[in-house]
């Protein structure tokens, strides 16, 4: 790897993580070039903050193609053309196939609002309100095959604070979110997490 390393951002939605990982590049707090936004939703709002940003992008409508190895082999296409290093799921509504998985084994995070493994998939925002648990957080995770199932890297927990609703929780969430992957993502290309996990005797 010379130079920064290149990321490309994947997201279906609003995109504000995808957001908050620009602007920490532009403050300098993350060594990385952002070269890419990937989105499934031609239409996501993400779009249109790339856009805004300057972020080249490249976006796919997933019904089209005859299978996921199909879209996933022209994504590849296009990370390879921009030269990406690392693949960051931001709210990207799919599971990643084989054919991203292998070709970016170890260089594919995620970010998922709840302490993983509590609430894995969707609405984990609202799984955790509906649960009347006192604490929920947010999770950063390396990407395998299943349903937020990948090695844990980082974790932050927020309290549920009596009578809240829901829309704050997440508000309070997503605060975590913009703040703790940025930081977490600047560690972790430039090595500075081991990976392996725990060990029990
Ligand atoms: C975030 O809450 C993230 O944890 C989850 O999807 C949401 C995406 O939000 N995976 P945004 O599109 O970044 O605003």
């Amino acid at each position: 790897m010379s130079g920064k390393p290149r990321l490309a951002v994947f997201a279906s939605g609003t995109g504000s993580n995808y957001d908050a990982i620009f602007h920490a590049i532009e403050r300098n707090e993350v060594a990385a070039e952002l070269t890419l936004v990937v989105s499934d939703k031609p239409t996501a709002k993400v779009i249109d903050k790339a856009r805004n940003n300057g972020t080249p992008t490249f976006t796919f409508e997933p019904k089209v193609y005859p299978s996921k190895a199909a879209f996933e082999t022209e994504v590849m296409e296009h990370l390879h053309a921009a030269n990406i290093d690392w693949i960051i799921l931001a709210g990207y509504m799919r599971l990643i196939g084989p054919t991203l998985l292998h070709a970016y084994e170890g260089r594919i995070l995620n970010i998922h609002p709840s302490l993983l493994p509590a609430f894995p998939g969707l609405d984990a925002i609202g799984q955790a309100f509906q649960a009347g648990v006192k604490v929920t957080g947010v999770t950063i995770h390396y990407v395998d095959e299943g349903m937020d199932t990948g090695e844990i890297i980082a974790q932050e927990a927020v309290n549920v604070q009596p009578g809240i609703n829901k829309e704050n929780l997440q508000k309070q969430i997503q605060t975590v979110e913009h703040r703790l992957y940025p930081a977490v993502i600047e560690r972790v290309i430039h090595n500075e997490y081991s990976r392996g996990g725990n060990t029990t005797t």
